[in-house]
């Protein structure tokens, strides 16, 4: 069987939480596209060069997480190349036997959009931003600074701009229970399945 789940939104707002237990609970495959993006971001040298050249190792690396590297990969998400570079991979992963689920920005834009569920998620920049500072720490104002910032750059970009596909379905995580988010992003692949 395939069936493909794209879950697209900004940083934080609970699209890894969502699509890894929709992935458990219908035993579909996951893939964190942003990771892809962080790895080429941390890599360093040429953006294009390092897409093209992506290994397990790169996507291995413990820091990927941080807030620098958010930073990075939203820089070289800019460029078309790059994007053109992840792009056969991603549709390889979501055509995969038993079905997947992909998060990212332009899943169900650009990479799968004939995806049989769409799910945007998103929270408010302040709710994301809080989520985020408890994971990573630090300055809380800076956190929430980094957070707009990349919304910025993701949803005014030229290429796969970030925004919800016309038929997606939007999921409000700013003041849902992980429980409650992950119920709602259930029925949605349930009654479509
Ligand atoms: O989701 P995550 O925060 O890991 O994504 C990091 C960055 O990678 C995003 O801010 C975005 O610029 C880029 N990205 C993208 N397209 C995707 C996934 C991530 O442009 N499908």
């Amino acid at each position: 069987m395939m069936f493909t789940v794209a879950i697209d939104g900004p940083a934080a707002a609970g699209k890894g939480t969502i699509s890894r237990a929709v992935a458990a609970r219908f035993g579909f495959a996951h893939l964190d596209t942003g990771a892809l993006y962080r790895a080429v971001g941390v890599k360093g040298g040429d953006p294009v060069a390092a897409a093209r050249s992506l290994s397990p190792e790169d996507l291995a690396r413990d820091d990927l997480r941080t807030l620098e590297a958010g930073q990075a990969a939203s820089k070289v998400a800019v460029i078309p190349e790059v994007r053109q570079a992840l792009l056969e991979f991603q549709r390889e992963f979501a055509r995969r036997e038993g079905g997947a689920v992909l998060d990212g920005r332009d899943i169900g834009t650009v990479i799968c959009p004939a995806a049989e569920v769409k799910l945007f998620v998103t929270a408010s920049p302040e709710v994301r931003a809080h989520r985020r500072w408890l994971e990573v720490g630090g300055d809380a104002a800076q956190v929430l600074a980094e957070v707009k910032e990349r919304d910025e750059r993701d949803m005014n970009r030229a290429d796969a701009p970030l925004k919800p596909a016309a038929d997606a379905v939007v999921i409000d995580t700013s003041t849902l229970s992980v429980e409650a988010a992950v119920a709602a992003a259930c029925a949605e692949v349930a009654a479509r399945l």
